[in-house]
């Protein structure tokens, strides 16, 4: 698809997402907040109604047919999940509430111990970290640090805000148990050579961890061709619902992980004195889970696939190409990240105005922005900008909206300054 398709298959495509079809403020709604989480097409509503309708029951307990079509429902949607990530033999999907909550599982289950054995990351241990991280893969690693007695190291990004093996490669040690690095920075838009640099902290011995929630929505992530050991994601970011996400890894390096959330499905036996656990994925997935998020996360990635990531990826692009190339023509304006590629994040800063009135005054024009730090104030305190706007693209966004941001960025700045 290019960026602006035929006109009857942009119309059908927006269709499937009634809510872009309202206005804001007298004015069309222009939906560009998707890095924070995208909307949902019929194809998902109409999967996790249908579930709810006809097949809604708690699962895996049950002998009646409800509970057992429930529970196929819920594995064959893990089925599909792991197909669409690229997942193979050795890997395993456990389903969580989104990449957060994947993210503390990893970092908590790394340095939490299990029936008086400690956990995998002890004194002494090196942890590495990306200075392009939603705080979502830094603060469970601080933490872990902290428990362990293990030593927390961050890989900084150049003045651009890129990284670099040389940099990473001065980093690991003997003593590097994890590394752990986002696939797409959510406050800059900076795609990170994610590739290389896993290869390279798996050659030294360390578990890595991939950050995928600005990538899965439209990169196809190959998880088979990737030195990835875990992988989170989120449902809302890819069109699926909230409140479900998964952390995909390797069965060895799951295995690792001591689980968080003790009780029901987690078991295999209790005894009042102790228990003995299931096995993966039941072992990490303890408590009743969203079910019917896990439907409609499947859905989602089915969505993605009839489109295709290829065509998500050239859309994408070309709306970012326009947004960027008429930001850096407005006066005052720079844009974090501006050269990376495939990446549906534009991320400015406005010299002499606060991102927050940009981002209000273009709200009374119907368009919806993100303004601050994008629960990344690190990286924007070591690039140096502070809080900055950030529009986000998905499929259903087309140049005219783009153009209506490039619009409302002028007319906004004319007002403030
Ligand atoms: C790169 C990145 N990681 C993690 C998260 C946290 O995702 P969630 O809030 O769905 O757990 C976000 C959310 O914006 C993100 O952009």
């Amino acid at each position: 698809m290019s960026a602006e398709p035929a006109l009857a298959h942009r119309a059908a495509l927006r269709a499937q997402f009634p809510i872009l079809a309202q206005r804001i403020n007298g004015q069309s709604l222009v939906y560009l907040d998707n890095a924070a989480t995208t909307q949902m097409p019929l194809a998902v509503l109409d999967a996790t109604r249908q579930f709810e309708t006809t097949t809604r029951a708690n699962i895996h307990r049950g002998v009646h047919t409800l509970s057992q079509r429930a529970t196929d429902a819920f594995e064959a949607a893990r089925t599909s999940v792991k197909r669409f990530v690229g997942a193979g033999e050795e890997h395993e999907l456990v389903f969580t509430s989104g990449t957060t909550e994947a993210l503390n599982l990893v970092a908590q289950g790394l340095s939490h111990g299990l029936d008086g054995r400690a956990g995998a990351i002890g004194p002494g241990d090196e942890i590495i970290v990306s200075g392009l991280e939603h705080h979502a893969n830094l603060v469970p690693w601080q933490q872990a640090a902290r428990r362990s007695g293990a030593t927390l190291r961050i890989l900084l990004p150049d003045a651009q805000g890129q990284l670099h093996e040389d940099a990473l490669a001065r980093l690991l040690s003997p003593r590097s148990r994890v590394f752990a690095l986002t696939a797409c920075a959510n406050a800059s838009g900076e795609r990170s050579p994610y590739e290389a640099l896993l290869a390279l902290a798996q050659e030294a011995g360390a578990l890595t961890v991939l950050d995928a929630a600005q990538a899965v929505s439209h990169s196809a992530m190959q998880l088979d061709t990737l030195a990835c050991d875990f992988m989170a994601f989120s449902a809302h970011k890819m069109y699926g619902p909230m409140g479900i996400g998964a952390l995909v890894g390797r069965r060895a390096a799951l295995e690792r992980l001591t689980p968080v959330r003790f009780g029901g499905d987690m078991v295999q036996s209790v005894s009042y004195q102790g228990a003995v656990f299931a096995e993966l994925p039941a072992r990490l997935e303890g408590g009743t889970p969203n079910v019917t998020g896990a439907v409609g996360m499947a859905a989602a990635a089915s969505f993605i696939e009839s489109i295709g990531q290829h065509a998500l990826e050239t859309h994408l692009a070309d709306l970012r190409q326009r947004a960027v190339r008429g930001l850096q023509q407005i006066d005052g304006i720079t844009v974090l990240s501006a050269q990376t590629p495939v990446s549906a994040i534009v991320s400015f800063v406005v010299q002499g105005v606060h991102p927050h009135d940009i981002g209000t005054l273009l709200d009374a024009r119907g368009i919806a922005v993100r303004t601050g730090h994008h629960c990344a104030q690190p990286l924007l305190d070591h690039l140096g900008t502070g809080p900055t706007t950030r529009a986000s693209l998905a499929i259903y966004n087309t140049l005219d909206e783009v153009e209506r941001l490039l619009s409302g960025v002028s007319h906004a700045i004319g007002v403030l300054r």
